[in-house]
């Protein structure tokens, strides 16, 4: 791959995915892109660019697909789901009484496994939530794994990551090699195609949002700029969940973390005379 594809390579996935590739990661994209050429009836990377520079929308898609990392399995890193489960839901549930509604987003879903890990969770608090209406929205940038991820169907490998045998046992039905998640824990999720780098003020205001181990992938400028949309989309006693090696420190002050509670973090409120509460710095 000469220089000049890589730079419009690495130019190309940072403004279509925010993905943020440094100078020296030729071998990962030659890893993944020279098989995808090769699938397209191409000699390598240096036709692959200029097919792209044609303007191929379908394998631009493909590009961005197959250089987005869509690691994930079921209650990740555990204690974002533990702090769910012993604070957040439990504040929820005297918060929203009088509403009872809860609306949850997960923002990178990937192939499922987060948002269903929330929809498990969420049973164990079935007898509270009776008669509320309740809406886990899961987004990904890929079309590819929100196929699976409606489709609700894993492996033996990826039920053995994370999930405890007794949820297996009682929301998964055995098909085959396959495993089959109930219908009733599919229909808690609703799977929307949503490019973070763009507006998603569309899909309103949540109490809580986990947008785990994605921001990684992204320069300083971009995770400001989601941050901060972010903490707009965020009820202003809402909770925030990020993944074990992210972080708003240094980046924004539009959130401020929960004391305690390791990865959660809060909008950053002031009381403005005029306006009541506003959020502290949340422009971009
Ligand atoms: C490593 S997975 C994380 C999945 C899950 N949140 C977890 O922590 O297990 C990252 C996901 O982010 C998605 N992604 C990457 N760039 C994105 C973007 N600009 N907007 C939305 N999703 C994106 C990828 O498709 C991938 O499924």
């Amino acid at each position: 791959m000469t220089p000049l594809d890589y730079e419009y390579l690495r130019r190309l996935l940072r403004e279509r995915s925010g993905l943020d590739l440094s100078a020296d990661k030729q071998y990962l994209v030659e890893s993944r892109l020279v098989p995808l050429a090769r699938r397209n009836g191409l000699t390598g990377i240096g036709e692959l660019v200029q097919k792209l520079k044609a303007g191929s929308d379908a394998l631009t898609i493909d590009v961005i697909e197959a250089m987005t990392t869509n690691e994930t399995f079921f209650f990740r890193d555990k204690i974002p789901f533990d702090h769910l489960r012993q604070a957040v839901i439990p504040e929820l549930l005297q918060a929203r009484s009088a509403k009872r509604a809860l609306r949850i987003w997960c923002a990178a879903s990937s192939t499922g496994q987060e948002p269903y890990s929330i929809a498990m969770l969420l049973k164990e608090f079935a007898a509270d939530l009776l008669g509320w209406r309740i809406e886990i929205v899961a987004t990904d940038l890929s079309l590819g794994v929100l196929e699976k991820a409606r489709a609700g169907i894993f492996s033996q490998f990826e039920v053995q990551r994370g999930l405890p045998i007794q949820l297996l046992v009682k929301h998964f039905r055995q098909v085959g090699e396959l495993w089959q998640l109930n219908a009733d824990i599919r229909a808690m999720v609703q799977h929307r195609q949503l490019n973070l780098l763009q507006d998603f003020s569309h899909l309103g205001t949540f109490d809580v949002i986990f947008c785990r181990n994605v921001l990684i992938y992204f320069d300083q400028d971009t995770k400001l700029g989601v941050f901060n949309r972010l903490a707009r989309s965020l009820e202003p006693d809402g909770t925030l969940a990020l993944g074990a090696a992210e972080s708003i420190v240094g980046i924004t002050e539009a959130f401020k973390p929960w004391p305690e509670r390791r990865g959660l973090y809060r909008p950053n409120l002031t009381r403005d005379a005029r306006s009541g509460l506003k959020l502290v710095a949340a422009a971009g």
